[in-house]
This record gives structure tokens, C-alpha cells and sequence, in this order.
């Protein structure tokens, strides 16, 4: 077997015995390079880096020995086979073995001996380099496989991380339904019961002649509209008013507040707008975002001291991942900005509940942020807060885009006082508000049927057809849009008005379509507004 990158120093100053070597070895195939000294061999062994080298003992300059150690100590990959006369003693051995040889052999050598020690040593080193190599590739395998392992562990934080936002943002997406259903319940009931206390006092006002009397219908009419605004706000935090959404130029709107704005913050607050150019159109109820934005700066002049500054800013965002409870797409962004005391995480984890307040007594109600998060969220977006305690707040309200920029306007038609003749089937299973709206009608001078139920409904239709339908959306067992489809059916081009605190929109659409809807508590003349606009409409 040749071993051409084996190259083997054979070191003697001897020349027969040196020769004899390097024969026997170049027979067997190896490449023998030559030495007479120790200084020669060591040089040798620089230059050429031998597989190994064969020192004998005795060299007329420096020991074999000292070779041998000089060797092992610079260039430790290189074998030594050490060589001696016959007549060295056990110790010589242990001596040179001890020094750094890895190999001993004692002449005369046999050819055959020497043959074979060469090739068990390189057969040691082959082993060697490759334990080496292993070892070498062990060390980067490991390397690699803990880089996997960190990689997979940072993916798996991460993914817990998200998992644990989603999951708190499950929860608070639920305990605000809750609240929602639950307010909602309460601010229909309790509408009811100011609609006909508004509209009570209203005529007690109109009919007073005493003026102390008139002083007192006023102070109640005052209260009560004052719970009126409070059943307004939770009603819009619990989604089930009715909005007029429609396309939004929300940078103009912004501008058309800032008279308001700055007046309610005061002097010493700093108002800054920054607007984006071309900002599209979004889908909102005009007076509503108002009413929401006036609440976020409010909100920021009261948690500011002196020289405060709130920023409003407008911009475009593109949500590409289901991110809080905004799905993706394009939004028109607006957000109010303040460097005020910031809010602590348990502020921030209750801010949107009704009633949550931290402010005393008598200036915070709690319901502020509860009614920007409603309003919101019925326009098909979001709110979201980013707060520090001492740094500031960020409140963004996301609204989708709006594709069509057209916008719908109301039409608005003074009632016809004096004598009118229409009849009006007014169908509500609260009796006050019935009475309520009964009384006031038949003193416009419409003739009015009153009907507790639809099943009472249906009854009175069998003797009379009137000229308008008056109903209830929500009420116990059958609800207004299903009395009205059993009564459309009877009589196709009825013209009828819901009137609802508590309305769920897209259910009363579904059922008949879009319909004239009127917001409870209203306003008597409200009431009669909108049934001569309705009137008008159906003999136009
Ligand atoms: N910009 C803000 N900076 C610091 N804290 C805020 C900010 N906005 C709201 N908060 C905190 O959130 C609470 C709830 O706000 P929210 O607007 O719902 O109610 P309120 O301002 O206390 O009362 P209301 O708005 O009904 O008058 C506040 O009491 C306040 O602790
Ligand atoms: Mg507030």
C-alpha cells in the first residue's frame, strides 16, 4: 500500500544503519527524507511536516531525546518512533517514551518490524484525524442543533405571547358584550319611562299658567333630559341606537370642530392638528365621531395639568393581520394624543367599562370612553388605547373606508299644525308611552288608535285601515317588524314608523326593509315631524 502523503524523516548519523531504513521503507512504498543531526531533523521537520519521524537515539549534536521532546512540544501531530542500539537498558526506554516517543524499537531492526510500527502508527494517526474531524463536526452539529432549539423556543414564546393577547382580547371582547346586552336592556326600559316623563312635562310646561309651576316643569324637564343624554350614552356604548353612517370626510370634520374643541380644553391646553393629505372617506355617523372626539380631548385636557398639548392626528392604516378586533383592510385612523399622566395597566384593562371613572364624584360618569368604543364598533371598526403611566395616552378610533363618498341627507318637514284628519294605529306594549303618544297625537288632530300588542293590532285593522302605522321595534313576543310584515301584507303601501331606544337595525331591515325609525326618548315635536314627513311622502 503507498503512502505518498506519508512522508517519513529518518534520522542517523550513522549511514549504513540509516540507509538500511530508508530502503527497507521506500521499498514498502513510503517517501523517506533523510537527516544526519538533531539540529537537521528538527529543521527538517518544520519544512516538510513528516507523518513521522524515525530518531535514533544517539546524534552526534543534541540527544534523540531532547529531539524527540522538541518535537512533540511544537508539532504534536507528528509521530515519533524512537530507535537505539541493542544495549540500551528498560530505563533508556521508559526515558524515551516518557520524553514524547510514541514508538520504540531496539536494533537491529527487521525490516519487517519496521515496516509494520510504521504503518501501526499511521494507522494511530488516521484514527486520530479522524476523531479529530469528528470531533470538530460534533462541536457544529451541536451548534446547529442549539441554534434550532433557540429558534424553535423563540417561535413558541412568541407564539404564546400571541395566544395570550388573543386570548385577552377574546375575554374583554366578551365581558363588553355582556355589558353591552346588559345596558342596553336597561337604557331601552329606562327610555321608555323618560319618554313618557319627557313628553309628560312637556305638556304640563305648555299648559302651566302659574309661573312657579312653569319653574318647576322646567327643572324637571331639565333632569330628565339630562338622563335622557345618560340612556343616549349607553345606548351608544351598547350598540343598539340607530347611526346614520354615512361617508365621512373626517379631516373636516375635525377642522369644523376646532372652535369647539379649543373652547373646552381651555387656554392653557395647546391644540395641534395633523391631518393627512388625501385621506379617503370613512364609513361614520357625522355627529356621533364628533360626540366621540370631543370625548377622547376631554378626556386628555383631564389628564393634563398646565401646558398640556393634544394632538389630533389623522392618517391612513392598512391592517393586514387580524389584529385586536379590527379585521383586515384599509382604515382611516384618528388619533387623539395627549402628554398627560398616562394610565396604569388596571386603568387601562377597565377603561371602556360603563361607569369606570377614577375621576371624583360629580365630574366623571365613566360612560366617555364606553360611547367612543360603541360608536365605533357599530361603524365596523375599532378603538384601541396605547397608555404609560407619566408618558401620555394615545386613543385611535378606526373607522372603515367608505368606497362611495356620496352623502345621504335627511329631509326635514315642519309639522302642519291645526286640523288634519289622517288616522294613526300607534301599536307599544308600554302603556305610558301609548297614552303618552295617543294624548299628544289626538291633540294634533290625528285620529289614533291605540293597540298594546300586534295580536291587539291586527284586531283594530279588521275595522278600520288608518294612514299610518306607529310601532314599537322591540317588544315581547312578536316585535315590531314582525307585526309590521303580518300587517304589509294586509295593506302593502301602509307607511310606517318604528320608534325604538333599543333597535336592533339590521334585524329591522331584514324584516321590512329600510324603514323610518325614531329614536326614544324623542321630542313630541320630533314625533310629529317625522309622521307628516312620512304622511307627505306617501300621498306625494
Ligand atoms: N387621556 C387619558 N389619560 C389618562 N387617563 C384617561 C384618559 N382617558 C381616560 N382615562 C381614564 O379612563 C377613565 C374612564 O374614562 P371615561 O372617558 O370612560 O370616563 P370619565 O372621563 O371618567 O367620565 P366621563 O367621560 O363619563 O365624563 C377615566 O376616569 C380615566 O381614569
Ligand atoms: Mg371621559
Amino acid at each position: 500500500m503507498p503512502h505518498r502523503d506519508s512522508i517519513i524523516l529518518n534520522v542517523d548519523d550513522e549511514e549504513a544503519p540509516r540507509y538500511a531504513k530508508t530502503r527497507t521503507l521506500t521499498h514498502a512504498g513510503f517517501t523517506v527524507v533523510e537527516a544526519n543531526t538533531g539540529y537537521e531533523a528538527l529543521r527538517k521537520s518544520e519544512d516538510l511536516q513528516p507523518s513521522i519521524v524515525l530518531l535514533d537515539v544517539k546524534l552526534p549534536d543534541i540527544s534523540g531525546l531532547e529531539v524527540s521532546g522538541i518535537i512533540k512540544q511544537r508539532w504534536p501531530h507528528i509521530f515519533v518512533l524512537q530507535t537505539s542500539a541493542t544495549f540500551v537498558t528498560g530505563a533508556d526506554r521508559t526515558r524515551g517514551l516518557e520524553g514524547g516517543a510514541d514508538s520504540y524499537l531496539t536494533q537491529p531492526i527487521e525490516p519487517a518490524e519496521l515496516v509494520a510500527a510504521v504503518r501501526a502508527l499511521l494507522r494511530l494517526r488516521d484514527a486520530e484525524e479522524k476523531l479529530r474531524r469528528l470531533n470538530e463536526t460534533l462541536e457544529q452539529r451541536v451548534q446547529e442543533r442549539t441554534a434550532d432549539l433557540a429558534a424553535a423556543n423563540a417561535r413558541l414564546r412568541e407564539e404564546i405571547k400571541q395566544r395570550r393577547r388573543a386570548e385577552a382580547a377574546l375575554v374583554q371582547a366578551q365581558k363588553m358584550e355582556a355589558i353591552g346586552h346588559l345596558t342596553g336592556g336597561i337604557a331601552h326600559d329606562f327610555n321608555n319611562l323618560l319618554t313618557a316623563v319627557l313628553g309628560n312635562i312637556d305638556r304640563i310646561r305648555a299648559r302651566a299658567v302659574d309661573p312657579k309651576l312653569t319653574r318647576l316643569a322646567e327643572n324637571a324637564f331639565m333632569a330628565a333630559e339630562r338622563g335622557s343624554k345618560l340612556t343616549a350614552q349607553l345606548l351608544a356604548f351598547s350598540r343598539t341606537q340607530k347611526l346614520a353612517t354615512q361617508p365621512v370626510d373626517v379631516n373636516a370634520l375635525i377642522r369644523g370642530m376646532s372652535d369647539l374643541l379649543n373652547q373646552s380644553l381651555g387656554p392653557a391646553i395647546t391644540l395641534t392638528l395633523q391631518l393627512a393629505e388625501n385621506l379617503p372617506h370613512a364609513l361614520a355617523d357625522p355627529n356621533q365621531l364628533e360626540l366621540a372626539i370631543l370625548n377622547l380631548a376631554i378626556n386628555a385636557r383631564d389628564a393634563m395639568t398646565n401646558d398640556g398639548v393634544i394632538t389630533i392626528v389623522t392618517s391612513q392604516v392598512q391592517i393586514t393581520l387580524h389584529e385586536d378586533d379590527a379585521l383586515p383592510g384599509s382604515y382611516v385612523n384618528v388619533a387623539v394624543i395627549d402628554n398627560g399622566s398616562g394610565m396604569s395597566p388596571d386603568v387601562l384593562a377597565r377603561a371602556f367599562d360603563p361607569f369606570f371613572t377614577t375621576k371624583p364624584a360629580g365630574k366623571g360618569t365613566g360612560l366617555g370612553l364606553s360611547q367612543v368604543y360603541g360608536i365605533a364598533r357599530q361603524a365596523g371598526g375599532s378603538v384601541r388605547i396605547d397608555s404609560e403611566v407619566g408618558q401620555g395616552t394615545r386613543v385611535s378610533i378606526r373607522l372603515c373606508e367608505s368606497s362611495d363618498a356620496e352623502k345621504i341627507t335627511a329631509v326635514e318637514v315642519a309639522p302642519q299644525a291645526g286640523v288634519v284628519s289622517e288616522t294613526i294605529l300607534v301599536v307599544d306594549d308600554d302603556a305610558d308611552v301609548r297614552t303618552l303618544v295617543g294624548d299628544y297625537l289626538s291633540e294634533l288632530g290625528y285620529r289614533t288608535y291605540l293597540a298594546g300588542s300586534g295580536e291587539a293590532a291586527m284586531k283594530i285593522l279588521e275595522d278600520i285601515t288608518p294612514d299610518l302605522l306607529l310601532a314599537d321595534f322591540a317588544m315581547p313576543g312578536h316585535n315590531g317588524a314582525e307585526v309590521a310584515r303580518a300587517i304589509r301584507q294586509k295593506l302593502p303601501k301602509l307607511p310606517i314608523l318604528f320608534f325604538s331606544g333599543y333597535a336592533d337595525t339590521s334585524a329591522l331591515e331584514a324584516a321590512v326593509g329600510k324603514a323610518p325609525l325614531l329614536r326614544k326618548p324623542f321630542r313630541p315635536n320630533e314625533l310629529a315631524t317625522a309622521i307628516r314627513t312620512l304622511l307627505n311622502q306617501g300621498s306625494a
